[in-house]
């Protein structure tokens, strides 16, 4: 095990990997929307049968190269001793369908998402996370892919659209005076750097949290984080067989109650108003009423878990 695996402890690891309800009576088919360190998919691998099929998607390509290394290390003796098949590929999760139908698959038996941001993302001055290091403004999770930068949101969007990241990807109460002292920052010299852009949030809010919410709601912006949630969980509704499961682990209330508000449309029948009769049934039910937490032991072990919360949902 290096030392990036050696501190990253998959969260809910035993959870996670049993709510995805792998079989022997059956052909499993898993997708793990976000491999990085692959932690949760050699747990998952190595619960897998002759004919099963594993699959898994990092939008960052040093990350999927990690997650390769793990698993290649951990599990992939077991996989080929065991006739398991294995591909990791580099792709956005909202793509979900079109790579599986790349590989020929239309349906599967259980998918996956581990949705907090890798420490590598903040722990790496170069990508422009953090508000910790000195950085370019980036903040893309794909670099290859010539998207927009945490640079051009910052100084290309007008005032109105900084003030709606900033309020609703931020919370951030003070939204309007950051927009406004960077548009008005923005028009003497454009903002390039984490430390500008922190230091001008600092002297416009005196709020030291305001810096961490605005990096934030800026981050979840550039990579349109929501909407690749969003695209991503209803594909993967239509992609899993009867009894295939959809399990997501959430660290953050703005994401929790996104995916619950993406699984709510699907858990309810939709109904003709004048027969009352069901004209679409319930696609989805929940696995577990509640969404299951770490214990207070895993808390007090990794504290990272302590947000954590696992929503499990099955098809009909
Ligand atoms: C919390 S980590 C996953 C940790 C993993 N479960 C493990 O056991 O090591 C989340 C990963 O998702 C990736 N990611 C974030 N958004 C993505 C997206 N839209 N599509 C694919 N991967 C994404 C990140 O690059 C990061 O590597």
């Amino acid at each position: 095990m290096d030392e990036k695996s050696f501190w990253h402890i998959p969260v809910l690891f035993q959870e996670y990997i049993d709510s995805l309800n792998i079989s022997i009576t059956k052909r499993n088919i898993v997708v793990d929307c976000t491999l990085w360190l692959g932690g949760h998919a050699a747990g998952i691998i190595r619960k897998l049968h002759e004919g099963d099929v594993f699959i898994g998607f990092d939008l960052d390509n040093d990350n999927l190269k990690s997650s390769r290394e793990t698993i290649e290390k951990s599990v992939g003796g077991f996989a080929k001793e065991n006739g398991i098949t294995i591909r990791c590929i580099h792709a956005n999760f909202r793509d979900i369908k079109a790579k599986l139908s790349e590989l020929g698959i239309d349906t599967v038996t259980a998918v996956c998402y581990d949705l907090w941001v890798s420490s590598a993302h903040f722990d790496d001055a170069d990508r422009g996370f953090s508000f910790r290091f000195a950085g370019k403004l980036d903040m893309r999770f794909d670099r290859e892919n010539d998207g927009k930068t945490a640079y051009d949101l910052v100084n290309r969007m007008s005032e109105k659209e900084l003030i709606e990241i900033l309020r609703i990807y931020g919370e951030e109460p003070k939204a309007r005076f950051i927009a406004e002292a960077i548009v008005k920052a923005r028009k003497l010299k454009p903002l390039e750097t984490t430390e500008e852009l922190t230091k001008l949030i600092e002297e416009t809010s005196y709020d030291p949290k305001s810096v961490v919410r605005s990096f934030q709601g800026i981050r979840i912006a550039v990579n349109d984080e929501f909407g690749s949630i969003e695209t991503s969980l209803k594909d993967t509704i239509s992609l899993l067989s009867p009894e295939g499961r959809c399990s997501v682990i959430t660290f953050h209330s703005l994401e929790d109650r996104l995916v619950k508000q993406i699984f709510a449309e699907y858990l309810q029948a939709e109904r003709d108003e004048f027969t009352g009769q069901d004209i679409t049934p319930a696609l989805i039910k929940k696995v577990t009423k509640k969404p299951i937490l770490p214990t207070e032991e895993e808390m007090k072990q990794n504290k990272r878990s302590r947000s954590a919360k696992l929503r499990i949902v099955e098809k009909k």
